[in-house]
């Protein structure tokens, strides 16, 4: 499946190969300390899932790692700032759909004649994620007539077509029962394996972070309280 752009190797042992480095940073809104002092380095190929309470800075965080938001002070380095060849695809918690528009169309948002050889390769790649995660009956649906799940999985294919170094991700399985929760980390853990794909994932759900290995960065009113193994969480 993903072919076109090339995937930094994984191996955490170097250093310099650090994808997101965040330097002592802070992120205010007003009066609001969002995030206080934070200091991660995340590494290619590797599964991080945010956790923390609500209003702990988890979208905060990751509107900086996707370049959306400016840090306060301290230091962001990003991937796609440093090297173009470099993609950081966010799914946010809204989706961003057009809600008018059939879940098929929504997907062609993400081809790119830069990336795929042609429209035929990207719809190909299109329906065996569709077929995968049960939307290829759906197809026709606008998003206005879908319901949430739907949607979700839909603004993650979407996402995963525009084949990024990194993907993140903020509640992505919020309207998913266990089984479609499952069986879209699957394929995430698919991407991540053979593709080293880079997951950054914010979710309230302990049994799909058990489930699944990768680490945890866990947040507490702005500040990064454990980074580590999830098997410590
Ligand atoms: N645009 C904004 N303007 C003002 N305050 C904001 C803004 N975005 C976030 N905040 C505040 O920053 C803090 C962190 O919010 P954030 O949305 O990052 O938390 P979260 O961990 O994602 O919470 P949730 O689990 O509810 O999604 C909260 O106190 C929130 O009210
Ligand atoms: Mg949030």
């Amino acid at each position: 499946m993903l072919t076109g752009r090339s995937l930094p190797q994984t191996n955490s042992s170097n250093h310099q190969n650090y994808l997101f480095h965040l330097d002592n940073l802070s992120v205010e809104f007003g009066a609001t300390k969002a995030l206080k002092n934070i200091q991660l380095t995340i590494y290619p190929g590797e599964i991080l899932f945010l956790t923390g309470p609500s209003g702990a800075g988890k979208t905060s965080l990751l509107s900086v790692l996707g370049g959306h938001l400016e840090p306060t002070s301290g230091k962001a380095i990003l991937p796609q700032e440093r090297n173009s060849k470099h993609f950081v695809s966010t799914v946010f918690q809204d989706l961003r759909l057009l809600q008018k528009k059939t879940c098929e169309d929504n997907m062609w948002m993400a081809y790119d004649s830069s990336i795929y050889d042609s429209k035929n390769d990207f719809y190909r790649e299109m329906e065996d994620l569709c077929r995968l995660l049960h939307v290829h009956d759906h197809m026709n649906r606008k998003i206005e007539d879908s319901n949430g799940g739907l949607r979700q999985k839909v603004a993650m294919i979407r996402a995963l077509l525009s084949r990024p170094t990194a993907l993140l991700a903020d509640e992505p399985t919020s309207s998913l029962d266990k089984e479609n929760s499952y069986r879209l980390f699957e394929v995430l853990n698919h991407f991540n394996h053979k593709k080293g794909l880079t997951l950054i994932w914010a979710t309230h759900n302990k049994e799909l972070i058990k489930q699944f290995p990768g680490k945890i960065a866990h947040l507490d009113a702005g500040r990064l309280v454990y980074s580590g193994h999830a098997c410590f969480i």
